[in-house]
């Protein structure tokens, strides 16, 4: 019989009226397409001064791709593969459809859709290129506590693909894979995501898979360094010219031990970080935005954000102001062989120069913040992502052509 989902659709013939989409007598009284919701229709630009998928709001669907090139390709394949890639991006991006679809996206709009591209390490070699390889892409340092997997750690190529509909991510996620075709050959693969547009009565800082209010501290756009923090700047020179508007990506797969995390109580949990679950504002008071106090301490003499808390060791001021746009995603793959949720946060962090932001803070994290305990680096990725393709450009074209 009739329902309440059917308010609203004129002359109430039932739910299929609203569903099909073909009711012409409603309110509005306008035939044809209905309008997308605001998430399906929300569309990035591909062409800019920086690439898309960096600066923009977390989307709720993320998948990481990796691609080595393959033996025989050199320069050449890699030149019209990033060709290729660019004008897929281009199409995808704007909410249509490449030749020859899947069909996988066809009724939804672009709903905030990036496709972000990055060169690793060992691409420049592959490719004659070594000497227009930047040192910012020299290998990370190791970490005391990492437990990586070079199997699914770097890569010549780096795909970023987010989008706020699971189906658009992973139609772009086939096109980036079909158009790889005979130059290059997955390495890895990760899938994210994020909360969904809309699940919360106001826009608000993401939460991760422990629970806590993630990305509080990042840098601001509005903020008069964060270009000169995030981007490298439109004068460079020497190897990293052709990274002009360009950023490093910094990929780490950090696996969560959420049956520990979850066994600890609310005030501890708490003090790992140094910030209120419920809200994220620092335990020295104030609310989210309220800058962490440092200095304050409890009437037992301890400092009450304590001094392996996470937020105060990677806080900018105890790092000689290094700072990095944290942009992760969520993930779970289901149960782990040791019978643990292979779960956790799929860390992508944006930075102008790697050893000014990601190294010197997690330098001093695997000394042993408080977090420590409870995660895992499991891989790890390097990867320089050029800045935004010109109108008529293709992404790399500085460094390939
Ligand atoms: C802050 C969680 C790994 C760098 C925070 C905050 C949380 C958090 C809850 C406080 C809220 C905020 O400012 O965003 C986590 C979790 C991690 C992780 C769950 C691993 C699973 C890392 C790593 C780095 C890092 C690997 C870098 C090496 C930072 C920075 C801040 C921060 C720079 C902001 C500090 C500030 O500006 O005050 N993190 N984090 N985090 N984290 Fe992490």
């Amino acid at each position: 019989g009739a329902t309440g989902l059917v308010i609203g659709a004129a002359g109430g013939v039932g739910i299929s009226s609203v569903v099909s989409g073909d009711d012409t007598t409603g309110a509005s009284g306008a035939g044809g397409p209905q309008a997308l919701t605001s998430v399906g229709a929300t569309e990035v630009m591909f062409h800019g001064k920086h690439q898309a998928g960096i600066t923009e709001p977390l989307q709720s669907r993320g998948h990481l791709i990796a691609f080595d090139l393959a033996p025989g390709a050199g320069r050449k394949e890699a030149m019209a593969l990033l060709r290729r890639w660019s004008a897929t991006a281009k199409v995808l991006m704007a909410g249509k459809a490449p030749a020859e679809d899947t069909g996988i996206a066809l009724d939804a709009g672009p709903s905030s859709l990036t496709i972000t591209f990055g060169f690793g390490r060992t691409f420049f070699d592959r490719t004659g290129l070594a000497s227009r390889r930047p040192g910012q892409l020299d290998p990370l340092p190791a970490f005391s506590s990492d437990a990586l997997d070079p199997r699914r750690s770097e890569g010549d190529l780096w795909v970023q693909i987010g989008a706020d509909d699971a189906l658009v991510a992973f139609h772009a996620l086939r096109a980036v894979q079909k158009d790889a075709g005979d130059a290059a050959r997955v390495r890895w693969q990760m899938n994210g995501f994020n909360r969904s547009a809309g699940a919360t009565a106001k826009p608000m800082t993401a939460r991760n898979l422990m629970g806590q209010v993630d990305g509080t501290g990042n840098p601001k756009p509005t903020e008069p360094d964060f270009d000169r923090r995030i981007f490298v700047p439109a004068g460079a020179t020497g190897a990293q010219e052709w990274m002009a508007g360009g950023s490093y990506a910094v990929v780490r797969r950090i696996r969560m031990l959420l049956d520990d995390w979850e066994k600890l109580p609310l005030d501890r949990q708490e003090k790992v970080i140094g910030r209120r679950k419920s809200d994220g504002a620092p335990l020295s008071g104030g609310s989210e935005t309220t800058e962490l106090d440092l200095n304050k301490f409890g009437t037992d003499g301890k400092a009450v954000i304590p001094d392996n808390a996470h937020s105060r060791i990677s806080a900018p001021k105890q790092n000689g102001g290094a700072a990095m746009l944290r942009r992760p995603f969520s993930f779970h793959d289901g149960i782990g062989p040791d019978g643990t949720p292979d779960a956790g946060l799929l860390f992508v962090c944006w930075q102008a120069d790697p050893l000014r932001g990601f190294v010197p803070v997690q330098r001093k994290l695997d000394r042993g913040d408080a977090l420590s305990a409870f995660i895992r680096h499991e891989s790890s990725g390097l990867f320089a992502v050029p800045g935004g393709p010109a109108e008529g450009e293709y992404v790399g074209q500085r460094l390939l052509e």
